[in-house]
């Protein structure tokens, strides 16, 4: 995500952004940027992401990029949600964070009085909710202050539905066992997905940057191990990326060795209209990012909406129609990528807010 240029305006246009707000904080010298971009559908929830960003225009391009994307994920997952997300763009790689600079975040989020409500990403976490939950109640994922707690159990949850609905879209069994895995990036939500498939029989093989997490996922579950370099090309029967964005391109898609592509990393393929195509022409089944990994949102939205606890699991579950849905109506688009967001543009173009009070960001 490497050399994009600021151009702001013209970005929010293209997009279709309705709200993009910079702010510095003198006392902590935090600096983020809000992305709003929809709240046709309702508030616009979606994480606070901590990172280093090489410039400002890389800052935003994430922002602009991941906010857009968590319109697609509330309306393809049929929530009365619209789609924000924040970065906070850290002086230094693997800058530690503090309570003051959480609580700075905290009183930003709350100067749009609900129309987006923050939660974690990558670098947050729920005791970095809590902290910006001292300054504002417009946060989910927090585990005192606020409401929720890791919404990664649950996006690892998702994204095994979504992996059944391409075995079954494959006229495969849907059960893993004897499968081979290919599982990049055991954080949060990686970590998770390796205990579940591993619990359903998988062969699952690990990556990460960080050997810890490597070396814990091979203690705890005995996988094995891949290099970073290795794990992409991984030959196996489903790819699983869950680290960052853009780690599928054209090129890339070119070398991948497995029969289909689902995991929870947001943005994973560098150019969505152009690496889907590709992937497809592969013969690769692409399950869209945004569809497999709702499951994390679903959750959080759903506490903030009032849902119970069984109807949050059922809405989790219906992942896996959803993506059957998307899967079949991919076989008059371009790609799966192209009908994932039809349906999620459908739903916003035909859908109301609901009757839960909701602030305009516009
Ligand atoms: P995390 O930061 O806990 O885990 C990401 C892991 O990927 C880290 O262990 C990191 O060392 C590793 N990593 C980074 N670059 C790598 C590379 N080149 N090769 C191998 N490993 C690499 O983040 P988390 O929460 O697990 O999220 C993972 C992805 O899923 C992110 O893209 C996030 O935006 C997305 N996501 C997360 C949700 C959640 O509930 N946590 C919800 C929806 C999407």
């Amino acid at each position: 995500m490497n050399g994009h240029a600021m151009n702001t305006f013209g970005q929010m246009v293209e997009r279709g952004h309705e709200r993009v707000c910079f702010h510095y904080d003198e006392e902590t010298g935090l600096r983020a940027i809000v992305a709003i971009h929809s709240t046709k559908l309702g508030n616009a929830l979606g994480g606070t992401r901590r990172w280093h960003y090489a410039t400002e225009a890389d800052a935003l391009y994430d922002v602009l990029r991941l906010s857009e994307g968590m319109t697609y994920k509330a309306a393809a997952a049929d929530l009365p949600m619209g789609g924000g997300k924040s970065v906070i763009l850290l002086p230094k790689p693997g800058y530690r964070p503090s309570e003051a600079e959480a609580r700075a975040m905290g009183r930003f989020v709350d100067t749009f009085n609900g129309a987006y409500i923050a939660a974690e990403d990558v670098g947050v976490d729920p005791q970095y909710v809590d902290w910006m939950a001292k300054e504002t109640r417009h946060v989910m994922g927090g585990e005192t202050i606020s409401t929720g707690g890791d919404p990664s159990p649950y996006t690892a949850r998702g994204t095994v539905y979504a992996m059944r609905a391409c075995l079954a879209h494959l006229g495969r069994p849907t059960s893993f066992d004897g499968l081979t895995i290919a599982v990049q990036g055991v954080g949060h939500v990686g970590h998770y997905l390796v205990s579940m498939l591993v619990e359903e029989g998988a062969k699952v093989i690990v990556s990460d940057i960080d050997r810890e997490r490597v070396e814990r996922a091979v203690d705890e579950f005995g996988v094995t191990a891949a290099s970073p370099e290795e794990i992409i090309t991984a030959e196996c029967d489903i790819l699983a990326p869950c680290a960052l964005g853009g780690v599928i391109s054209a090129n890339t898609a070119r070398k991948l060795r497995c029969r289909i592509v689902a995991g929870a990393a947001n943005n994973m393929l560098d150019d969505p209209d152009e690496d889907a195509v590709v992937l497809r022409n592969q013969g690769i089944l692409y399950a869209p990012d945004f569809v497999a990994n709702a499951g994390g949102l679903i959750r959080l939205a759903g506490l903030y909406l009032g849902m119970t606890e069984a109807q949050i699991d059922r809405k989790i579950a219906g992942i896996e129609d959803t993506l059957a849905q998307v899967l079949r109506d991919a076989e008059s688009a371009p790609s799966t990528y192209v009908a994932a967001t039809a349906l999620a543009k459908q739903r916003i173009a035909r859908g109301s807010r609901s009757d839960k009070e909701q602030v305009h960001a516009g």
